[in-house]
């Protein structure tokens, strides 16, 4: 979908302790991936725990777009008759992917080496995003791309007739590029390598292999090797879809400054590749349990228990990025809540995100109250340790679901009440946030 309809405007007060069970929906970037290796199958992949959130839903529809059957059975049960490998038909509209830069990245890569073309759209903040890191290597597979300047949406990809293989190195670190190469080179006949400098989510290589694919890793002195055979036939598949780490994140920080809370967030996935935010907290000083360890659906799970702590400002180490990257913004919320000075190095990547993130959270923590140092890949937060962030502002969330809720959280905990001028993303990844988060027992009200 392009655009959220009209901005909800929405404010959390001060609360009370937060108590209870969080059940976060399923991870975004395992969901997405679902169904669109579902769509690479031939046969039916059953899925559950699917995040219904807007992105998902158009990675859904993009699907149907390239002749997959994607049908929905009850709350995040759907299934996926795939095409096979090679087997995408040409979409007879434009793709819009909404908000969701995944969605669509995963699926220029999966088109480049077939002989359609597709042209694909966004929303505001979705045609302001980057495409040249997908266009530069789905090039050298042969596939030809044309879009607007700075290689921005809307945008037309006519995938290759006869794709080469390809042995890339991304330029950043990002799971996203690394996965619409491998998901071209899926296509390609022969190897396709992927060298990673810094590892990044590993989602693309484990389902790749859970579908039958044959994927290798390798640490050299190069980077992370991580090779595809091309051409396989993948098989369909049971996908038991985790829940979020990401989404988690917002119960778990507002419980860790809201005083009194004592919470549990269950069946939360803790790749280690994702779970870095975990760490940082209790680097911090945070009391998060990890109980009941266990594999579902291919991942490690735990369930946390959360409790609200005193938390000291830390040097981040810049190594731990990737495996945080959507974190930050409610980690800044955290570190304004802590005492001392949180220093946060290595983010540049935030800058290309939903929006510009360091810059959104350095505007709207300001406008509450606390000291921010920034420069173009450094986030500085001058902590007013428990209960000192006056609050009592109106930030701005520039369409992006994770500066709206870092915000919300901020407001549970500051002296005075934070609103957003737009909560309307929220639904792109977490549609059940106010609820989950009114029964702990916040206090978020829409204002129309
Ligand atoms: C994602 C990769 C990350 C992350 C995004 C989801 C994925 O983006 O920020 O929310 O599912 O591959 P980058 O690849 O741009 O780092």
């Amino acid at each position: 979908m392009t655009g959220h309809g009209d901005p909800i405007k929405m404010t959390a007060h001060k609360s009370g302790p937060l108590r209870g069970t969080a059940e976060v929906p399923g991870d975004k970037s395992i969901s997405h991936r679902a169904l669109i290796f579902g769509a690479l199958c031939v046969g039916e992949t059953k899925i559950t725990g699917l995040l219904e959130g807007e992105d998902v839903l158009d990675t859904a529809k993009a699907m149907r777009a390239f002749g997959a059957e994607v049908t929905r059975h009850g709350p995040g049960a759907w299934s996926v008759h795939g095409v096979g490998v090679g087997g995408f038909a040409e979409p007879e509209q434009v793709i819009d992917c909404g908000n969701s830069g995944t969605g669509v990245r995963l699926i220029m890569g999966c088109m480049a080496t077939s002989p359609i073309t597709a042209t694909f759209t966004g929303d505001a903040s979705l045609r302001k995003r980057p495409m040249g890191r997908i266009t530069d290597p789905i090039a050298l597979f042969g596939a030809q791309s044309y879009g607007r300047a700075g290689g921005r949406l809307p945008m037309t990809v006519v995938g290759a007739h006869d794709p080469v293989p390809v042995r890339y190195t991304p330029p950043m670190a990002s799971a996203q590029v690394k996965s619409a190469v491998l998901l071209a080179g899926l296509n390609a006949p022969g190897q396709t390598v992927v060298i990673e400098k810094i590892p990044t989510r590993d989602h693309t290589e484990r389902m790749l292999r859970g579908f039958g694919a044959d994927v290798s890793v390798e640490q050299t002195d190069e980077g992370q090797v991580i090779t595809l055979q091309g051409q396989p036939e993948l098989v369909a598949q049971e996908v038991a879809v985790p829940r979020d780490p990401s989404s988690a994140a917002f119960p778990v920080c507002a419980a860790l400054i809201v005083p009194g809370s004592d919470i549990l967030v269950p069946g939360v996935s803790q790749n280690p590749t994702r779970n870095g935010l975990f760490t940082t907290l209790r680097d911090m000083g945070a009391d998060i349990e990890f109980l009941n360890e266990r594999e579902e659906g291919g991942e490690p799970v735990a369930d946390l228990r959360v409790r609200y702590s005193e938390l000291h400002g830390i040097d981040v180490p810049a190594s731990r990025a990737s495996a945080q990257i959507d974190e930050y913004p409610v980690l800044s919320v955290v570190a304004a809540c802590a005492t001392g000075v949180t220093r946060m190095p290595g983010v540049h990547e935030l800058r290309v995100k939903e929006s510009d993130r360091i810059d959104a959270m350095a505007r709207g923590l300001e406008a509450c109250g606390v000291r921010i140092e920034e420069d173009e890949d450094t986030l500085i937060v001058h902590g007013m340790g428990p209960g000192g962030v006056p609050g009592g502002a109106i930030c701005a969330s520039h369409l992006d679901h994770r500066i709206a809720m870092s915000f919300l959280v901020l407001g549970m905990a500051a002296q005075n009440p934070v609103s957003v001028d737009d909560g309307s993303p929220i639904a792109t990844s977490f549609p059940i946030f106010e609820d989950l988060l009114a029964r702990l027992g916040a206090t978020i009200r829409r204002e129309i």
